[in-house]
This record gives structure tokens, sequence and C-alpha cells, in this order.
């Protein structure tokens, strides 16, 4: 095979075989082809497109370029759930628990978050001796034992992916819908669950900034995935705001707690009880997806979705002190300086920038820029109103937390905060109370 005769052939619109796919591939993967080379194809295939054999030969080749990991020995359908990413999206936190809780084994394996806000793994790593990493065997044994266990991605999941989509990163092929839904999907197939949810977002906090887009890749990965022999089942949901009022980790992970104890934010309780209903159905233990939600909301309801969780905690080292302390006094615990936001006008929230609130959290100290920057597990923002709340001049709107003064006052500044209260960039307020979108849009493939 001759690599320049592929970009050739991508360029002029040919379609690549299922052997040169895998061959490139596989020989990028072992450093066999400069990055130069593999830019001008991932440039060729971003003008120049994949359609569906295509893509799934990527797919594929990614998914067995590393460890596929096999779950067989665990009983029942394993239901894996992947969301595209959004600014304060807790919702795997309170799922796994719930679908858990209802007899669905999870056998989750999560990522860390680069950008905005911490992954799965950074958040539940804000639990003191919470261990996130799990010997296969250890793995296994829990998910048999309680039900659920959620570690880190090993990096010998589907390492093509890794290095193209650092690629990617950097030469403005990211933006194209074989190579995204190429790339979750190569990880999901590897981590091998039975059936896969997927969180799709839609809007300015998200990927995709609009819901036609976000369908359109919701429907990619579901052939994708239901061509590999896994039922595949997306749902489109809404991120214009951030989701629920906690950003950052430690408060995420109280978020998802009050949650499962039923007194979460409307928004991430609505979505939590969707998701894990189609994970309950997808993983046999109701005959519909409203039946599973029914059951979700009675896991909740009765305690046993929190019992699922402080089980999850205690099983991976974790320790509940801070959550019983939590259930005593109601009080969370956050970095040492705080700083707030006030609203300078009478009105409406007519939107919250959840980009510019992704970025302050990130700036307090909840995220990463690059990959080697240690996360403050307490630090991030606390929203007091979501959008077509009602608001009085002198309100708070939110509060930032971080362990760095300096770095503080210039995030809430960054976010319109002013010297004597104003209502800021991140939180627009009009007169009128405004449209509240659906935050669930459309679910696809059941
Ligand atoms: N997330 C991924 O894992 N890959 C992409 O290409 C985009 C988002």
């Amino acid at each position: 095979m001759n690599m320049n005769e592929i970009i050739i052939k991508k360029r002029n619109g040919g379609k690549l075989t299922e052997e040169e796919i895998r061959w490139f591939v596989s020989e990028y993967t072992a450093g066999n082809i400069p990055d130069y080379q593999a830019s001008a194809l991932l440039m060729a295939i971003y003008f120049s497109k994949m359609d569906e054999e295509e893509t799934f030969a990527l797919t594929d080749a990614m998914r067995t370029s590393g460890d596929v990991v096999d779950l067989s020995a665990i009983k029942g359908i394993k239901v894996d759930k992947h969301s595209t990413g959004g600014v304060g999206d807790k919702v795997t936190l309170v799922v796994g628990p719930l679908a858990a809780a209802c007899g669905v084994p999870i056998a989750k394996m999560s990522g860390r978050g680069l950008g905005f806000t911490g992954g799965t793994v950074d958040k539940l790593e804000s639990i003191p001796g919470f261990k996130t990493t799990l010997e296969p065997e250890e793995f296994y044994k829990q998910v048999e034992d309680i039900g659920i266990a959620i570690i880190g991605q090993s990096g010998h999941i589907a390492p093509a992916d890794k290095k193209l989509y650092a690629l990617r990163d950097v030469t403005g092929t990211i933006e194209n819908l074989s190579l995204i839904s190429s790339s979750i999907m190569s990880k999901k197939l590897a981590a091998g669950s039975d059936a896969i949810i997927l969180d799709v977002k839609c809007g300015k906090g998200a990927f995709m900034e609009n819901q036609e887009k976000a369908e359109e890749l919701a429907a990619r990965m579901c052939k994708i995935g239901n061509a590999a022999g896994k039922r595949t089942v997306a749902v489109i949901t809404d991120m214009n705001q951030p989701l629920g009022r906690a950003v950052g980790n430690s408060l995420e992970v109280f978020e998802a707690y009050d949650t499962l104890k039923g007194q979460g934010p409307a928004d991430i309780t609505e979505i939590s009880l969707h998701i894990a209903g189609i994970m309950i159905y997808l993983g046999g233990k109701a005959d519909t997806p409203e039946e599973g939600a029914a059951k979700a909301k009675e896991a909740m309801e009765t305690g046993t979705a929190l019992a699922k969780f402080r089980e999850l905690v205690v099983a991976q080292g974790g320790s509940l002190e801070m959550f019983d302390y939590h259930d005593a006094s109601g009080s969370v615990p956050v970095a040492d300086y705080q700083e707030e936001l006030i609203a300078d006008r009478d009105g409406y929230i007519a939107s919250i920038d959840a980009q510019m609130i992704g970025l302050c959290s990130q700036r307090t100290g909840a995220g990463r820029k690059v990959k080697e920057d240690d996360i403050d597990p307490f630090a991030g923002v606390l929203l007091f109103k979501k959008v077509g709340d009602e608001v009085k001049k002198g309100d708070r709107l939110a509060m930032f937390y971080s362990s760095e003064e300096k770095k503080l006052k210039d995030t809430v500044l960054e976010a319109g905060g002013k010297e004597n209260g104003a209502e800021g960039e991140a939180f627009v307020i009009s007169a009128k109370k405004p449209e509240i979108p659906a935050l669930i849009k459309t679910t696809i493939g059941l």
C-alpha cells in the first residue's frame, strides 16, 4: 500500500477500501506514517467525506487497535452510556446507580475531562479515597457483587483514536461527521457492553450547535453501533444553559447525590429518569422505556438508587463521611474563596451562556487547560438562577469558588461581575419572560 496514493484517491473524492483504511490505521498507530501524511488524509476526508461503509471500516479499525474488553463473564445485558459532553453534565453519576438499582449491570469506563470541566472520573476522584483504577478481575467482581463499577478508561482502549484525535485537534479536522462518529463509537464498542445509550447534546455549550446536526451525528452513531451488533439508542438534549445548578467536580457529585435522593434540580431529574428508563429497557428489566423510567423513579423515591451510589463509593474505597455530613447539615465542601455575581436589575433570566460558565469554572481550577493540569476538586460555580427565573436587582445569580483568590476575582469579572454588582455577560436579564427550550428534543433508535 502507498500512503500518497491513498491521500490522492480520497482528495479526488474516491472511496477507500476496507484494506486501505485498516492499513492506514495500523501503520499510523505503529508510528510508520508521519503526521504530515496522516493530516493530509484527514483533511481529504474532511472535504471529500466518507460513506457509511468507509466510516464503519474506520470505526472497526480503531476499535481493534488496542484492547477490546470482554464483559461476557458478567451475567445480564450490560448497558453503557456516553455523553458528547456539556457544562454541568453529571448525569452518569445519577443514571448508573438508578439503572443498577433496577438490576441492569453497569460496568462503566469513563474519561477524564480536557476542557471546561472534569469528566466523570475527575468528579468521582473528588470523593476522598475513591479509586478509579481497578484490576480487571476486581472490576468484574464488583459488578457481579453490587451491580456497578465506574473506573477510568484504560489507555489501551482504541489507541489509534487517541493518536488521530490529538492530530485532528490541531489540524482543523475535528468537525466531520464520519470522523466524530467513528472516534466516539470505536471507544464505546471496545468497552464491551451489550447496548449503548448516547446523550448527544446540542446548543451553545455543546459540540453540535444545532439540533439538525446533533440528529445527524446521533443517527450515524446508532447505525454504527447497531451494525456492530450492539443495540444503540440516542437522545438529543439541550445544552443552551448549564445542566443543573452545579458546575465543578465535588459540587456536581453532591448535586447528583441530591438528585438520587429525589431532591435534585428539575432538569437533571428529568434527563436522568429519561435516560435511566431507556437503560433499564435496553437491559431487559422493563418492557418499555416508559416502564423503565417509572422503575427508575421508584428507585429514586424508595432510596434504593441512593443506597446503590453509597455502595459504589464504599466498594471503590471512598469515604461516606462528607455525604453523611451533607445529609445532616445540608452543606457541601467548597474551595476556600468565594465570590458572587449579582443582578443589577429586575427581570427574567433570558439566557445563561453555558460556554462562558464552563470556561469560568475551568478558570476557578475545576477544569484543565492541558492534560497535565491538576484539578481543584472543590472549585467551580453554583447557579442560583436558571433560564426563565424571575430576578430582582441585588439577587445572587451565581457563586464562584476557588482556592486562589486572584483567579477568582478575574473569573467573576470575566463572567461580567462589576465592582458594584451587574447582571454580567454570562447571564442576560430581559424584561419579558423568555420561552424555555425543551430539554429532551428527541430520541433516535427506539
Ligand atoms: N469526542 C470524541 O471522542 N471524538 C470526537 O471526534 C469528538 C468528540
